[in-house]
């Protein structure tokens, strides 16, 4: 231990012994204080304590009046009173919580202030995204306008420009009336010497008056064939009661131009009727000769190629002998089968000699099925934000198709055709699927009339195309056959999806229930004319009328519960507009081989070869109506009557039948409803085994399945194409 250490520890030593002996001097002094001392300190305290307390009572007191803003006399009085203190503890509760109620209202207040102030917030804010909503679609209008607008110019330019009206029939020459000297008849020499400008009266056939005949009573003569004919010539619809102001007389004589007569030909019937290849040896005279191209149903060979005759015939493929089998049989049954088939015949050739088209295809005049004093009432619909967000076309004025345009030249250029490939030469149709396209300069330079070339010819992708109908014909628009059966309210609602459709021309609605609309249904102004129709009876055949209130050719049949979207019926239109005598559809189906049992069956599982598209969303030309309604075998649509089923397939048939050609299937988004789809198993069960028997009843009466299967889908020309930011697709989705 050093001796700094030693010091400091003796000094600490030192210091504690000091404060020791303090308190036991503090101690022995209290000891001994005097008694009285002790009463004088105490007294003292017992006088100054509640003068202190008092002063800082007061205090207090003077504080909390302040706060409080009154003062209590008493307080001061009766400061140590216990009782007036829980007094005035209790008051100041009650005042706390007077003032916790009345802060508390506040805040509740302003909390309802805030919340209105927020509801009003948002409240502005939804009518601006509203507004700003209203203003893209106006301005979307806007856009819209502008194109029809557009449309609307060129066609009021065409319509100045137009040098040549379409004509209209004149007024039919009057044949020279009264008693006239009957032209001499021709003396026997020079009867094969008579042309046909020598001596036919042509002033009684003038080509506006069309061809007509009357009939000379038939000789009782018992021939059975000849009064076939006869009936089946005045059944004729060109056949006049009068013989006053017709342009040929006829008589029928037995045995020389009957269908004895012509069986007995070789006859030839007979083979045709089995679906046998004639073989005619020599140069026979064939019925119909002119008109019908016998090429392509009779093998002729020159008489002296007799012996090589084994050696040609075994050269035929299969392909060409049912070729062969098919417009023999085809033209038996439609030029030769019926005294009738005969009758028509020779009439429409005898006509088409004289230069005269034959009889115009009516159509179907159907009553409105709203009397003359109903006021339908209507409803304003919108376009549905799916079909805003594309722009598809122009909105334009109704535009007919061209109707009867080649009164005369049909009977000439297409004569072939008629006869040969369409087996439908009776008839003047108002247009017909078939026939050239004029050259692509056209649209430019001579007529240029009717075409809308894609941003006037110097095409482009989608925007242009959107613009302008384009393609190689001139533009049009397509009607919307609707058949509907007591589904009001469905039917309103797919009548509003029509709504701002482009290219839209009319709705025609097939009414077939029984009973007239309920007035107070509320249709939906869809910016074209909505025709309600009525033929009195309810059959699905109606679907494929060919009304009178369709002026366009393009027909989209459509099941009121189908949900097109309009980018879907614009694209389908443009497809059908490129293969006008097709049906152009969207849900596809097929027929299926049964492989252990043999015979068709209908298919409506997902396929890559569909053969058939359903015409609950298709696209034909009016002229199959015409064709289903009037030229397909009556127990065809019989049938259909009697299921109540399968006039899809019977129109797949027919057009196939026509044109060895598949459907065309066009793309469509999984947005699409199947139609005619049904609800339930059982229902489903049947509704199959009825279209089983259709397929195979329909194929018996064709006498072959005139189905064939397509491998492919149409989709626009851009889909699935990558394109530059500055490029558009022809249609966002398809
Ligand atoms: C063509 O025939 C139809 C039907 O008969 C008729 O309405 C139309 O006026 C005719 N047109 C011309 C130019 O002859
Ligand atoms: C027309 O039809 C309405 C509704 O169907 C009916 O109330 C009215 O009596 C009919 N008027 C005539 C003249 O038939
Ligand atoms: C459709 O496909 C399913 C699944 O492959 C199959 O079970 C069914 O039998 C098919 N239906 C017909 C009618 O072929």
């Amino acid at each position: 231990m050093s001796l700094t250490e030693m010091a400091y520890t003796n000094e600490f030593h030192h210091q504690r012994t000091q404060d020791n002996s303090c308190v036991a001097r503090t101690i022995s002094y209290l000891i001994h204080m005097k008694l009285s001392t002790l009463v004088f300190i105490l007294i003292i305290l017992l006088i100054s304590i509640p003068l202190m307390m008092h002063y800082y009572v007061s205090q207090i007191l003077a504080h909390q009046g302040q706060v409080a803003q009154k003062s209590h006399p008493l307080v001061t009085s009766m400061s140590l009173h216990s009782d007036s203190s829980s007094a005035h503890m209790k008051s100041r509760i009650d005042e706390m919580n007077r003032i916790k109620n009345s802060v508390s209202n506040e805040l509740m207040q302003l909390e309802a202030k805030r919340n209105k102030l927020h509801q009003s917030i948002e409240t502005y804010s939804s009518r601006i995204d509203e507004l700003k909503q209203n203003l893209a679609r106006l301005q979307l209008e806007y856009e819209r306008l502008k194109y029809s607008v557009e449309q609307a110019r060129a066609t009021q330019r065409e319509a100045a420009e137009r040098d040549t009206p379409l004509l209209a029939m004149p007024r039919p020459l009057q044949p020279e009336l009264g008693p006239r000297a009957p032209l001499p008849p021709p003396a026997a020499a020079d009867a094969r010497h008579c042309s046909l400008a020598d001596c036919w009266d042509y002033s009684r056939c003038p080509l506006t008056g069309g061809f007509t005949f009357f009939l000379y009573r038939l000789e009782a003569s018992g021939d059975a064939d000849a009064s076939r004919l006869h009936e089946a010539l005045r059944s004729n619809a060109q056949w006049r009661p009068e013989a006053a102001r017709v342009c040929a007389f006829v008589l029928v004589l037995g045995g020389a131009t009957t269908p004895a007569e012509l069986r007995r030909q070789g006859e030839l019937a007979d083979a045709l009727r089995a679906g046998a290849v004639p073989v005619l040896l020599g140069e026979w005279p064939l019925p119909l000769d002119g008109p019908l191209d016998w090429r392509r149903a009779v093998l002729r060979v020159a008489e002296p190629r007799l012996p090589e005759l084994h050696y040609l015939l075994r050269t035929l493929t299969d392909a060409d002998i049912l070729s062969y089998r098919r417009n023999g049989r085809e033209f038996w049954e439609h030029y030769l089968s019926s005294a009738k088939a005969v009758a028509d015949a020779v009439l429409t050739q005898f006509a088409e000699r004289l230069e005269l088209p034959p009889p115009p295809a009516l159509g179907v005049k159907a009553g409105s099925a709203f009397n003359d004093t109903f006021q339908r009432l209507t409803v304003d619909v919108q376009l549905s934000s799916l079909d805003l967000d594309e722009y598809l076309g122009p909105i334009e004025s109704p535009l007919a198709s061209d109707r009867f345009q080649r009164n005369f030249t049909t009977p000439r250029l297409d004569t072939y055709a008629r006869w040969n490939l369409f087996l439908a030469p009776h008839r003047l149709y108002p247009a017909v699927p078939y026939g050239d396209v004029l050259p692509a300069e056209a649209k430019f330079v001579g007529p240029r009339l009717g075409f809308r070339p894609v941003a006037s010819g110097e095409g482009g992708s989608g925007k242009e195309f959107s613009e302008a109908l384009g393609g190689n014909s001139p533009h049009e628009q397509f009607t919307v056959v609707m058949l509907t059966y007591r589904r009001e309210q469905v039917l309103m609602s797919a009548l509003g999806h029509l709504y701002g459709l482009p290219y839209l021309n009319k709705v025609v609605v097939v009414w077939n229930a029984p009973e007239s609309p309920s007035d107070t249904l509320q249709w939906p102004s869809v910016g074209v004319p909505v025709e309600v129709v009525t033929v009195g009876k309810n059959s699905l055949n109606n679907r494929f009328l060919p009304f009178e209130n369709i002026e366009t050719d393009a027909i989209l049949s459509i099941d009121d519960d189908a949900h097109l979207r309009h980018d879907e019926i614009v694209f389908g239109f443009r497809v059908w507009r490129e293969q006008r005598d097709r049906l152009v559809g969207f849900p596809g189906r097929y027929n299926a081989w049964d492989t252990k049992h043999g015979g068709w069956h209908y298919n409506s599982n997902y396929s890559c070869e569909p053969s058939m598209v359903l015409t609950g969303a298709a696209f034909f030309h009016k002229y199959y109506a015409h064709m289903y309604s009037e030229w397909m075998p009556q127990v065809i649509r019989d049938k259909v009557d009697e299921y109540m089923n399968c006039e899809d397939i019977a129109m797949n048939f027919l057009i196939s039948h026509l044109t060895r050609q598949p459907p065309v299937k066009v793309t469509s988004r999984w947005t699409f409803r199947c139609p005619g789809c049904p609800m339930t198993l059982s229902e489903d069960e049947e509704h199959f085994t009825e279209r089983h028997k259709c397929i195979n009843f329909f194929s018996r009466v064709y006498g072959h399945m005139p189905l064939l299967n397509t491998q492919f889908r149409v989709d626009s020309v851009l889909f699935k194409t990558r394109l530059p930011p500055d490029k558009q697709k022809c249609f966002r989705f398809i």
